[in-house]
């Protein structure tokens, strides 16, 4: 049978229900219920949680008493029928969570960052591959219509070809509690928290050229600071740091990132390219606007500053309201489930952004450059 007969065969029913389950009931698993009930076409079918009596607390408070709950992946998987599943365990168990499921024969909504190392994330890459069910990383950012703006100007190629990528934000004070902080579990402070956010920003939009060698340096000043984070004593993770990334096809990307620092950003997004420029201006940590974002180039050797508008919204899904990232993230999952694929945000893709992570943490521990080795999938 061709591949394409055969994926059609694998196509879900419009109108037949798709089989969810939730592996980690903490709190991000909330976000992804709150979309999932609102789906007329999802069916919650079992969730598990590693901490007896989470996942059937969980269940219950959607209502959902006659749901199984469990507290194994392994056990979920061995019980449950199920087209899709959510991982939202902490990073350091993504992998563990994600690889039964995708061997069970389903597809995976993993949350960012994609893992801690970058052999987790080539496993999970390749238990995909095998299964041939899809991976895709809960990066809700794509969904954000400025976002989506600027992709489309760069890909337009009305900067010319991209040769420097700067990340900019970052938070003055924004150091998160739970287990974002508690390094056996999260791996990464800041830099898995937001970081893997803003490479994705800037490398997405040049369609993830190949990182090639890290330097970065990591600190945590603040978080070890009793004056600034009451947990000060157990503090181990980044809350801040910087990286120069050399990629393939001469791009250099410049990557920084802080959950607290004593100034009001590290800057703004830049993308520089041999015909022109776009700029996101940063806003202030908790602005809910939209961002700012310029184009500069020339035109006839006059130097031309402007603003692109936020006219007309993006609109993935038409009955939504446009602002909705997270409407976008949920919804894209479950429509990629029932055609059986391709996923909204490729793992695949995702394995360089790991790549990165995974060499700012080794360099900066090194304190030296570092070489990306992508192992093979
Ligand atoms: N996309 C977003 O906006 C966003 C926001 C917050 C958190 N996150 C990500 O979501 C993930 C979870 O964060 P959280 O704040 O919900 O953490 P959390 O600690 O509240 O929840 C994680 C849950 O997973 C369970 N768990 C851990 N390993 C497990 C395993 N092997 N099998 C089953 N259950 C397991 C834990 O017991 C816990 O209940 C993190 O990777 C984080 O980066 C994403």
């Amino acid at each position: 049978m061709s591949p394409a007969k055969k994926a059609k065969t694998e196509e879900i029913g419009k109108n037949e229900k798709i089989r969810i389950g939730i592996v980690g009931t903490g709190g991000i698993a909330h976000e992804h219920m709150n979309k999932y009930v609102k789906f007329n076409d999802v069916e919650i079918v079992g969730a598990c949680d590693i901490i007896p009596g989470k996942a059937r607390d969980f269940l219950d408070s959607y209502g959902l008493k006659n749901v199984p709950a469990f507290e194994s992946v392994g056990d979920l998987v061995k019980n449950v029928k199920m087209d899709g599943a959510s991982v939202c365990t902490y990073n350091k168990t993504h992998a563990e969570a994600a690889i039964p499921v995708l061997e069970a024969g389903i597809h995976v909504l993993c949350e960012k960052p994609m893992s801690f190392t970058i052999q987790e994330a080539a496993d999970m890459v390749k238990a995909s591959k095998k299964a041939k069910k899809f991976l895709t990383i809960g990066f809700q950012p794509r969904w954000d219509f400025m976002r989506r703006k600027v992709d489309k100007i760069i890909d337009s190629g009305a900067i010319g070809k991209v040769y420097y990528v700067q990340s900019g934000g970052g938070r003055r004070r924004g150091i998160p509690g739970s287990t974002f902080v508690v390094e056996e579990k999260a791996g990464f402070g800041c830099l898995g928290d937001i970081g893997c956010y803003s490479i994705d920003e800037c490398l997405h939009a040049v369609k993830y050229p190949k990182p090639l060698t890290v330097s970065a340096i990591a600190t945590n000043y603040f978080g070890t600071n009793p004056k600034y984070w009451a947990g000060a004593a157990d503090f181990k993770v980044d809350d801040f740091s910087v990286a120069l990334v050399r990629m393939e096809g001469d791009v250099t990307f410049v990557f920084k990132q802080s959950w607290a620092m004593h100034a009001d950003s590290l800057g703004d997004t830049l993308w520089l390219g041999t015909e022109g420029a776009i700029k996101i201006l940063n806003g202030r940590d908790g602005d809910n606007k939209p961002s700012r974002v310029m184009y500069f180039t020339d035109v006839d050797g006059n130097n031309i500053d402007s603003y692109i508008l936020p006219d007309m919204p993006f609109l993935p899904y038409d009955d939504i309201r446009p602002m909705d990232i997270w409407w976008g993230k949920m919804r894209s999952f479950v429509d990629a489930v029932k055609t059986n694929g391709p996923a909204p945000v490729p793992g695949e893709e995702i394995l360089y952004n790991q790549a990165i992570c995974d060499g700012i943490y080794r360099s900066s521990k090194l304190g030296k450059e570092v070489e990306i080795v992508i192992p093979k999938t």
